[in-house]
């Protein structure tokens, strides 16, 4: 098992990709640490991460709250081990067209999407990763870092952001070993999909841009995630990996 051993720490892992991912790294042998703010949704993740054979602990943190997230990384250190393996999935969007964007909406998706991820690698990194010279970080990033989606500027600023800080975080702390890369998903059905993809129209704007005509599944994400934060990927740092069927080719 590639990742016997190590210890992972998951946010926004109560669904959707974070979910996806803790399970795929759970079975690729590491124990577990979930993140997100319903801790009904995480014990959903854990149990089936306990059945396993694997350790699991989930924590109710909110990543808006930087007090939280320092608070949470050292509770989860005490009471579960130092953190070899960070993936950051929490993440919201709130469509709307840009003459209607609320400075509330925009504050959310900014402060969940871009500020909360680089505030999480900064507590695991100064507190787990840095001391040891050691550490692999994952950043669900998004086509939107790369590309204009209509009615998510707020969204695209906030994952064009997110992958600026993935290649600053790999540029400063190659030194320490630590290894810093993003995965950059095109339209996956999960929870934050769902209406989106059940109006006929959205559905077919999204077909249409995507050469490979379908959606990417969780399990592509999850795959992306797991090779990434392996020894395989050992040489690989700063980069943004599609995994988006096409869509950013043309
Ligand atoms: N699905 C797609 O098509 C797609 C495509 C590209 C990129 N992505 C990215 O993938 C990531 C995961 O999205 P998903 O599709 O898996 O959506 P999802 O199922 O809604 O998962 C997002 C998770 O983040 C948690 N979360 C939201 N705000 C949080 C906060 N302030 N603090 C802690 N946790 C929070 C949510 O749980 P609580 O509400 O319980 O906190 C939820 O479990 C996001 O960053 C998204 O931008 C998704």
């Amino acid at each position: 098992m590639a990742l016997s051993g190590k210890i992972a720490l998951v946010t926004g892992a109560g669904s959707g990709l974070g979910k996806a991912s803790a399970i795929r790294l759970a079975r690729d042998g590491a124990d577990l640490i979930l993140w997100g703010r319903t801790e009904s949704k995480l014990a959903q993740t854990g149990e089936e991460i306990l059945r396993l054979g694997r350790r699991c602990k989930w924590y109710s943190v909110d990543v808006n709250k930087t007090d939280e997230i320092q608070e949470a990384v050292r509770r989860a250190r005490r009471e579960f081990g130092e953190i070899d393996i960070l993936v950051n999935s929490a993440g919201v969007n709130i469509p709307q067209r840009a003459e209607e964007v609320t400075v509330e909406a925009w504050d959310t998706i900014v402060d969940t999407n871009l500020k909360g991820l680089f505030f999480c690698c900064q507590a695991v990194g100064v507190q787990s990763m840095i001391p040891r010279r050691k550490g692999v970080i994952i950043n669900i990033s998004s086509q939107a870092g790369k590309v204009a989606l209509p009615y998510r500027a707020a969204y695209c600023a906030s994952k064009g952001g997110v992958d600026q800080v993935t290649r600053v975080l790999a540029y400063e702390w190659a030194r320490f070993n630590i290894r810093v890369n993003a995965v950059a998903p095109t339209f996956v059905e999960t929870p934050f999909t769902e209406k989106m993809l059940a109006d006929p129209e959205f559905r077919n704007f999204v077909m249409d841009n995507i050469p490979l005509k379908r959606l990417a599944t969780q399990d592509e994400v999850a795959a992306a995630v797991s090779f990434l934060v392996s020894d395989e990927a050992s040489i690989i740092t700063g980069a943004v990996l599609p995994v988006d069927g096409g869509w950013t080719i043309h």
